[in-house]
């Protein structure tokens, strides 16, 4: 097993597939987009699953993909089923948008994807596009009806919470969660990407978030949650409801102390951690013609420097804000 120098076991990886995007959500990015990375510079997919293997011997127990958009990566499937093969990954999953997942769903499952978090911050189709400035919030749920029909389950979503763009919606969308089948997280937004515009008077905590919700629709009893067991978000059930309700809180109430994750960006970077600026290029070193084990010391050195926690509560300098936008690191 795979411990960092705090004891945390580190078994998951997030592998960001492409930097690009089909949305300009307003807290990640400006409407023109960000300079977008040479696509010489991107991993190949042959690399790619040559580090989930090498992570995955390692230690590694469970990839999420996500970009970007994750979809928007030509014959994403065709990785999917190489990665799908590495014997010991017990868990494969992704983080999309879901513009393109009613497309996809049933492709992704046969190939071995096990299931799917989509992002969904509002149910109000107008609003949706003002939030995303290019998307449709009809393919999303549409999206996540494939996903369900594919058996990709369970399906999370995910909702960035922004005052004054749609914090007036939590309870309705908290509502949901009564139906079999929903499952939602709430998530404080961080000052990443055009975040640091939106994060500050803009963040909303979790705890006013659950304030609001179960003043309207009851108390919350915890849950164990769905999916992948330990992670960043504390689960939860309305009253005689089928779904659970979690809120991640980065900002309010780090959980760095049971963190488990490396990020690898598109570009072959691993990332310790989503709000430091370190990385380990693993890149260079595959493409000159390292071995197996020259790889496994990169990522092993990777492991050994992740930071204990980190300091955003204590706002991030602006030396310290991350070189990359959020949507090279993938969330
Ligand atoms: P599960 O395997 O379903 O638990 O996935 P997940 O919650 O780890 O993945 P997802 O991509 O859905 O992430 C949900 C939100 O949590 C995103 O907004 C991420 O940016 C945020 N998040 C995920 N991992 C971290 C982390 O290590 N640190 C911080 N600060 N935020 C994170
Ligand atoms: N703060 C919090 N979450 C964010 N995401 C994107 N940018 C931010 C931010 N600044 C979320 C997306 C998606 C996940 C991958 O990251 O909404 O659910
Ligand atoms: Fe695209 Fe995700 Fe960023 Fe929205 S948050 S613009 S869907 S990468």
């Amino acid at each position: 097993m795979l411990k960092d120098s705090f004891k945390r076991p580190i078994s998951y990886l997030r592998v960001s597939l492409t930097d690009r995007c089909n949305l300009r959500c307003v807290y990640c990015m400006p409407e023109e987009g960000v300079p977008l990375l040479h696509h010489d510079d991107i991993l190949r997919y042959e690399e790619i699953v040559r580090i989930v293997r090498l992570a995955v011997e390692m230690g590694i127990h469970h990839v999420r993909l996500t970009g970007g958009e994750p979809l928007v990566r030509q014959d994403v499937v065709d990785l999917v089923a190489a990665l799908s093969a590495i014997p010991g990954l017990d868990d494969l999953s992704m983080t999309t948008n879901g513009i393109l997942l009613s497309r996809y769903a049933e492709a992704l499952a046969q190939a071995g994807l096990k299931r799917v978090n989509v992002s969904m911050d509002t149910l109000k189709p107008e609003r949706f596009k003002r939030i995303t400035r290019m998307g449709t919030l009809d393919k999303v749920l549409a999206g996540r009806e494939a996903a369900l029909a594919a058996g990709l389950k369970p399906v999370k979503l995910n909702t960035v919470v922004v005052r004054g763009l749609n914090d007036d919606e939590v309870v309705d969308l908290a509502r949901l969660t009564l139906q079999p089948d929903w499952h939602l997280r709430f998530i404080e937004v961080m000052p990443l990407g055009d975040g640091v515009h939106w994060a500050g008077d803009g963040m909303v905590s979790m705890r006013e978030v659950r304030e609001k919700i179960e003043a309207e629709l009851g108390p919350l009893t915890p849950s164990r949650g769905t999916g992948a067991g330990i992670g960043p978000a504390r689960y939860y059930r309305l009253p005689n409801a089928k779904g659970t309700l979690g809120f991640i809180s980065p900002v309010t109430e780090h959980f760095c102390f049971s963190c488990n994750r490396l990020r690898l960006t598109s570009n072959g970077l691993i990332l310790p951690c989503l709000l430091s600026n370190l990385a380990f290029d693993l890149r260079t070193p595959l493409r000159q013609g390292a071995d197996d084990e020259m790889l496994r010391e990169i990522f092993r050195q990777a492991v050994r420097s992740k930071p204990r926690q980190h300091h955003l509560a204590q706002q991030v300098p602006e030396a310290e804000a991350h070189i990359l936008p959020m949507s090279c690191i993938g969330g």
